[in-house]
């Protein structure tokens, strides 16, 4: 994954931005994807300002996939059909990185997994056998991931697809500076996701805003 291309379908939004932030800084080739490529233009030539280096391209959503190796999903499920549909061609035979989680849209502190029993399960059926799909950073906070310049202290979970597959998404999370654990198979997203809402209660609990993950008993 040393010169992998990764596109960000909806990095124009808060979380895909900073992900193309961390990641181009990191030395990635990070293409934006949007609905409009205008849009997606302007935030890539802003982030190549902002590292001062040209690693930042910006396209419509399905011609960031199609140039792209690796696809990172960062659109509102609410929203995600019809950009799904509008990259599923693109997205054969790639790795798709799912960073939503099932969340209540009534109350996100509360899990609501979809009937697929995941976010992650529902693209993966939706994309076919031919695309591997994992989630991942549905642990992390908004805040923390938002927070460009600062080290993310929380683990990230990658589950789904295969053992390979799982190791490259890992090796590629890393070079952004954030600790990655193979989490197993797509069955297990449900966990990952749902404890999103668990994070998001504590928050609310705690007036905290940036409650994390960490794995402990196993080597780094
Ligand atoms: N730690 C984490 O991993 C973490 C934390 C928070 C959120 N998330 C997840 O990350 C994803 C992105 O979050 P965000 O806050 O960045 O989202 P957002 O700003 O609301 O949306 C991201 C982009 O998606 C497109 N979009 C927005 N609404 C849409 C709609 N109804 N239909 C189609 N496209 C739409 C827009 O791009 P264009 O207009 O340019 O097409 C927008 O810039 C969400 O799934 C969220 O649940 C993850």
């Amino acid at each position: 994954m040393a010169d992998v291309s990764l596109a960000i379908i909806g990095g124009t939004g808060k979380e895909g931005n900073a992900l193309a932030r961390r990641f181009a800084q990191a030395g990635v080739r990070v293409l934006i994807g949007s609905r409009d490529a205008a849009k997606a233009q302007a935030a890539a030539q802003d982030l190549n300002t902002r590292i001062g280096a040209a690693r930042v391209e910006g396209y419509t959503n399905r011609e960031a996939a199609e140039r792209a190796e690796v696809l990172l999903l960062s659109v509102p499920y609410a929203g995600m059909q019809p950009i799904l549909a509008d990259v599923r061609a693109a997205a054969q035979n790639k790795i798709v990185i799912n960073i939503a989680a099932s969340l209540d849209p009534e109350k996100k502190s509360r899990a609501k997994p979809p009937a697929a029993g995941s976010v992650t399960a529902e693209v993966q059926q939706f994309f076919g056998d031919a695309t591997r799909v994992v989630c991942a950073f549905q642990n992390i906070s908004p805040e923390k991931l938002e927070s460009v310049e600062e080290k993310i202290d929380s683990d990230v979970l990658v589950c789904g697809a295969d053992k390979d597959t799982r190791a490259q998404v890992i090796e590629l999370i890393r070079r952004i500076g954030v600790d990655a654990f193979d989490a197993g198979m797509l069955a297990n997203a449900v966990a990952v996701e749902a404890l999103t809402a668990a994070l998001i209660a504590i928050n609310l609990r705690y007036k905290t805003k940036g409650a994390g993950i960490r794995i402990v008993g196993v080597p780094r």
